[in-house]
């Protein structure tokens, strides 16, 4: 799978987005050879920079954050197809300036028209690029070439908002040409979840509702919002990951085996799910969110939420938010899905966590089984990537006493292959045109309709709870599962 000739366009190329994760993915790309001879970078944004400054920026940020050795050689030839374009979005002669680029790339880099363009800009500026694109004829392929663009989240802050968008991008590109850049899905052990359930046999006989009493899924992370009060406040963790990352986690766990491993199977099964998915009557009961108070990390201590740069006092914006929802189909009926994220909390922690019912019938006493946990077979997504399964054993010694014990898969352990980073998978799959990784408008739809009526309650009920910073999350989080006769994993 090596990417054939093109260029790929990155407006908001001076954000954080770029700089720390496209740039290095591109040039990690290169290194391992996944890019063609002629590969063309283009920049556009509201600097004025020449082609040079640049491919000194770009060069700087491969050098703080590829995961890749730096070989000059590479370089060299990456920075040749380096331009870059100053002007503003609205700015007529800038995009004339970028189809004149493009064509001259077509001939110096031979990238034979082919050019996807990423929008890794704030949703407000996505009607301006779009219209721009289409109005100097950037977004109609020459014939025997393609364009595409990349769409980086939010897609729309509820489903009103995602449908506009949406009616706007699909004005220009056609649906097969519009990437929806979910990140989570280019993680290798989110790939991995459906390799695991429908490579093998000894799983799916008992993924359902006849042996698993709940799932878990958990995305925690330790920072703060650092410089992101621009996009965070008044958005919060339910809209930033739970319509995204976590309810796409939901799907590939709670899916039916796809008809084939191709993007219209993988949304066919996908969308099913999320058609399926009921919120419970009490919102109240089951959705929680919280915001962090000053606290201690890592032997830091950290400022609160409200006390963070350019976070209004009023805010209520939840850093944390744990919801229960509802699968209801035959597989899933009365199993409830548990989800949660935060920010500062314990640590930095991704998984999935399918917690089996108790043995219907124990024939040891109550003494030798009082510290059994459940049955669970953990997902770990992130940090320390793997799958574990956790079972009870027999406490060696002259007396039957029973403990939990874990069978362990480490990534490390298991291959030597390194997984590439989640964006160097997906810019590689957007010039390959393989849309099996990238949400499609339906999904992305679907999810708003999920998170709007609790982001509705959340708006007409209330204040967040409050958490301590490098806690994990606030005490209403606890007392949602208690309430159901469960508790949180601590991972
Ligand atoms: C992004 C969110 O989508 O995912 C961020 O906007 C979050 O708030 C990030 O920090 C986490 O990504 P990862 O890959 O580090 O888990």
């Amino acid at each position: 799978r090596i990417a054939g000739p093109s260029g790929l366009v990155i407006f908001g190329v001076t954000g954080d987005l770029s700089r720390k994760k496209l740039m290095p993915a591109i040039y990690d790309l290169a290194n391992r050879g996944l890019l063609p001879p002629g590969f063309s970078l283009v920049g556009f944004a509201r600097r004025d920079w020449a082609d040079e400054d640049f491919a000194q920026v770009v060069h700087d940020a491969v050098e703080q954050h590829s995961r890749t050795p730096f070989r000059e050689e590479v370089w060299q030839q990456l920075a040749e197809g380096m331009r870059f374009i100053p002007g503003d979005f609205a700015d007529d002669t800038a995009f004339e300036r970028l189809r004149v680029t493009i064509e001259e790339l077509d001939k110096a880099q031979g990238t034979g028209g082919n050019f996807a363009f990423y929008l890794s800009v704030p949703p407000k500026f996505f009607p301006t690029v779009v219209e721009q694109l289409k109005q100097h004829g950037l977004s109609d392929a020459p014939a025997g070439s393609w364009r595409r663009a990349v769409i980086e989240k939010p897609f729309g802050h509820d489903l009103a908002s995602a449908k506009e968008l949406n009616a706007i991008v699909h004005e220009v590109f056609a649906p097969d040409e519009v990437f929806r850049i979910d990140h989570y899905l280019g993680k290798e052990t989110v790939q991995n979840i459906l390799a695991v359930r429908f490579a093998n046999t000894m799983f799916e006989p008992i993924w359902n509702r006849s042996f698993v009493d709940h799932v878990q899924i958990t995305m925690a992370e330790d920072i703060g919002i650092g410089g992101r009060a621009g996009y965070y406040d008044g958005i919060g963790a339910a809209r930033d990951v739970i319509q995204n990352h976590l309810l796409q986690l939901l799907a590939l766990t709670a899916m039916e085996e796809p008809s084939g491993f191709d993007a219209p199977s993988l949304v066919t099964e996908k969308l099913k799910v999320f058609k399926a998915v009921d919120l419970p009557e009490d919102l109240g009961a089951s959705t929680v969110r919280a915001q962090y108070s000053a606290g201690w990390q890592g032997g830091e201590k950290v400022i609160g939420y409200l006390q963070e740069d350019g976070i209004d006092q009023q805010s209520k914006t939840d850093t944390y938010a744990a919801i229960k929802l509802e699968v209801n189909n035959r597989r899933w009926a009365g199993v409830p899905f548990y989800l949660r994220t935060g920010k500062r909390l314990g640590r930095r922690v991704t998984e999935i966590a399918v917690v089996f019912q108790r043995a219907p019938h124990s024939p040891f006493d109550s003494s030798a089984t009082a510290e059994l946990g459940q049955n669970a077979l953990v997902i770990r997504v992130q940090p320390d990537e793997g799958v574990t399964v956790r079972f009870g054993s027999k406490v060696p010694g002259t007396s039957m006493e029973l403990r939990d014990v874990t069978m362990d898969f480490a990534y490390g352990e298991s291959f030597t292959e390194s997984s590439p980073e989640a964006y160097e998978r997906l810019i590689l799959d957007v010039l390959l045109g393989d849309a099996n990784l990238f949400p499609r408008t339906e999904e992305v739809e679907e999810s708003w309709r999920i998170l709007d009526p609790i982001e509705e309650y959340w708006r007409r009920h209330g204040t967040p709870a409050q958490y301590p910073a490098g806690t994990w999350g606030p005490e209403e989080a606890d007392e949602m599962l208690a309430r159901d006769g469960r508790s949180w994993r601590r991972p």
